[in-house]
């Protein structure tokens, strides 16, 4: 796993928008659909107005590409703005360029939420693999809505946020936890690892227990996002604040700063 330690959340956003371009430019340029996985939360924000920025300035292109969502909460109506089919579009697909058609998210709307995700895990197998994943952290250690005891092995289905979980996300619903649905449909951790590059972002002094514990604690169910120590391929991008309880924080600054060119990310 590759810990890249920054000094801002700013400079976390340009690294994940370099890694997402370095492994998604590639996949287009040698033809085919390309998966890519995006993650919704606060988190990955400054990543997409990156994104965005080189998008108008720049002329980077992502046609072609099938985006895959992570997860999606289980009873809002299609179209609800919090529904993270929604999320994604306001924050960036739209602003992409990219047709609301190769937007792909579970359907949390549907009248059968358990065949919902059986369905969303057969859509991303046929159409996967995705080539790069982003994601974030919760600050309980979860990864999509993976709470603490989910299967290592799991794949998409139908998950009970935990209440830590509901008064995190209570902030997009107005500050009415009771606003925010119970269950959810998430990418299962075995789903996730089948992605080709996970590219981690986590910024604040809230989530620093949850990196430490992902980055060096045992790999467990009880911190869902150490399952990234099983992947071949992971850029776990931090700012300072959020990778201050890691303690080989000098070797990663280290690693970092004699980094070769051709390593990429
Ligand atoms: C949310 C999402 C996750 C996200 C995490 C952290 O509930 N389901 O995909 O990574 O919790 O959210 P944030 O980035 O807003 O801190």
């Amino acid at each position: 796993m590759e810990v890249v330690l920054l000094p801002t959340p700013e400079d976390c956003g340009r690294v994940v928008a370099d890694a997402v371009v370095g492994s998604v430019l590639p996949a287009l340029a040698r033809g085919g659909p390309v998966v890519l996985g995006l993650a919704t939360g606060s988190s990955p924000l400054l990543a997409y107005r990156e994104l965005l920025r080189r998008h108008r300035e720049e002329g980077l292109d992502l046609t072609g590409v099938q985006a895959f969502l992570l997860d999606e909460y289980v009873g809002l109506p299609a179209g609800h703005p919090e529904s993270y089919r929604e999320v994604i579009r306001r924050e960036l697909t739209d602003a992409l360029g990219l047709d609301p058609a190769v937007v792909h998210g579970p359907d949390g709307a549907a009248a059968d939420p358990l065949q919902a995700a059986r369905d969303y895990e057969q859509q991303l197998l046929a159409a996967g693999p995705v080539v790069v994943q982003v994601l974030g952290i919760g600050s309980n250690g979860h990864v999509g809505f993976n709470e603490p005891g989910s299967s290592l092995a799991s794949r998409t289905r139908v998950k009970t946020l935990t209440e830590q979980t509901r008064a995190d996300n209570a902030r997009f619903f107005g500050g009415d936890v009771e606003a925010v649905p119970r269950h959810v449909i998430t990418q299962g951790l075995g789903t996730i690892l089948g992605a080709e590059h996970l590219v981690l972002v986590a910024t604040g002094e809230g989530k620093a227990a949850a990196v430490a514990a992902a980055v060096e604690g045992p790999l467990t169910a009880s911190c869902p996002g150490s399952v990234l120590q099983l992947h071949p391929h992971v850029t776990l991008v931090v700012d300072e604040a959020a990778g201050n309880r890691l303690e080989r924080a000098d070797h990663h600054r280290y690693v970092l700063a004699h980094k070769l060119a051709s390593q990429g990310w």
